[in-house]
């Protein structure tokens, strides 16, 4: 069966279509190709990306259950969880070897694992096979609820939001909703050593994990919508009413936070409010119709985020809009995946249909790379990228 969609629908550019089962087959032999049988995970990218991140292995989870591999969805999914701490905090990378060329401790201060987090998409990754009919482990269950649960309970809440405590915890490193913590765009050394500098400053508790910003304390929406979501699949699956209030709090302040135009992160700097894709992911979650009706034209604008070959990061009528810069404005395959959940959750068949042709047209477009020009489907970053095969399961679902 051939995708399709009209080009003008999806924001311009060449018509495509792409054979849905060599999406399949394409994906399926790259997650074998990085599969890592001793560790437990599939590495995002043998020459740029060796450990193991925790946001990448629920996708690669999501990805190998899809594909008919839900053992190798479980096993990667709790080692993404091996680290996890005794109060639930869950480190964002995990080191089961050596590295050469890495130096954990020089940056952690610990050899391991981090000492941040990334969005617990694990909760969705347990949820989504589960619903395929996967049976999870219940030690996985209560690991998962209980990463969650630290979020929303060790970190101090800025106007109702979990804070980030560093720009790395929503996995969009380099958005431009961070400019006011950057040094002079363009002096990627200078923004390198200023993010070592904020894992520095970072606050743990007595046992390590991270509670605080010191210089970087941001009431992310992306961030919260994703956390809120995983609250609320965590409920369902568990038939639990606490954990369902505890989102519908967060799903509040998220909406509290609507400005007319998008969802605007709680800081006290510049740029909260910058138009990115992620700030959008509280489609998941919200129940405003104002505010999603307003959210989900601009996800359908050529002019704003829809680009021929996907959704962009940043708007394409945005100053900072770069089509081919990292979190700048280039297309991220993850992002299309929450995006296209968000879409099915609303009924927005036309857009979920041009999701799932522009990401399966990008993909081979880009050789599968880590993400890609959303106007020319060009690569950009390291290829071929684990989460790429994300493509697979958005051409199905
Ligand atoms: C980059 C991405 C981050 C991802 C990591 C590993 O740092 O920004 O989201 O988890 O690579 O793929």
């Amino acid at each position: 069966m051939t995708i399709q969609a009209s080009p003008s629908r999806s924001g311009g550019g060449p018509p495509i279509g792409v054979e849905r089962d060599a999406v399949r087959r394409a994906s399926r032999s790259l997650l074998e190709e990085h599969w890592d049988a001793d560790g437990g995970y599939t590495v995002p990218n043998p020459g740029t990306y060796q450990p193991q991140w925790l946001w990448d292995s629920a996708f690669h989870a999501l990805a190998w259950g899809h594909l008919g591999r839900p053992d190798r969805a479980w096993r990667e999914l709790r080692t993404s969880l091996q680290a996890q701490h005794t109060d639930g905090f869950v480190p964002h990378m995990r080191y089961p070897r050596n590295f050469p060329g890495l130096d954990p401790v020089g940056l952690w201060d610990r050899s391991g694992a981090s000492t941040i987090t990334q969005p617990p998409i694990y909760a969705h990754a347990v949820a989504h096979l589960a619903g395929r009919g996967s049976e999870p482990e219940r030690g996985l269950l209560v690991q998962a609820r209980r990463g969650v649960e630290f979020l929303v309970r060790e970190r101090a809440r800025i106007d109702g939001l979990v804070p980030i405590v560093h720009p790395w915890e929503t996995g969009c490193d380099d958005s431009p909703r961070w400019d006011s913590w950057r040094p002079p765009i363009g002096d990627l050394a200078a923004w390198r050593e200023e993010k070592v500098a904020l894992v520095r400053s970072v606050v743990h508790n007595g046992a390590g994990s991270a509670v605080g910003g010191g210089s970087f304390a941001v009431g992310s929406i992306g961030f919260n919508a994703l956390v809120a979501f995983a609250l609320g699949e965590l409920a369902s699956l568990l038939s639990d009413g606490v954990l369902a209030e505890t989102a519908a709090g967060l799903v509040d302040a998220i909406e509290a936070r609507w400005d007319g135009e998008t969802w605007v992160d709680a800081h006290s700097r510049a740029g909260a409010g910058t138009p990115t894709l992620d700030a959008l992911l509280a489609l998941l979650v919200v129940r405003d119709r104002r505010q999603v009706a307003a959210a989900f034209d601009q996800l359908r604008d050529p002019h704003g985020f829809a680009g021929a070959y996907g959704l962009r990061y940043v708007r394409a009528d945005q100053p900072s809009y770069e089509p081919q810069g990292y979190w700048r404005g280039s297309a991220w395959m993850p992002m299309q995946y929450l995006l296209l959940l968000a879409a099915r959750r609303w009924g927005r068949d036309e857009l979920g249909q041009a999701i799932r042709a522009t990401s399966c047209a990008a993909a081979f477009a880009s050789g599968w790379s880590e993400h890609y020009d959303p106007d020319t489907g060009e690569a950009c970053g390291a290829a071929p990228q684990a989460w790429a095969s994300l493509a697979a399961v958005i051409a199905d679902c």
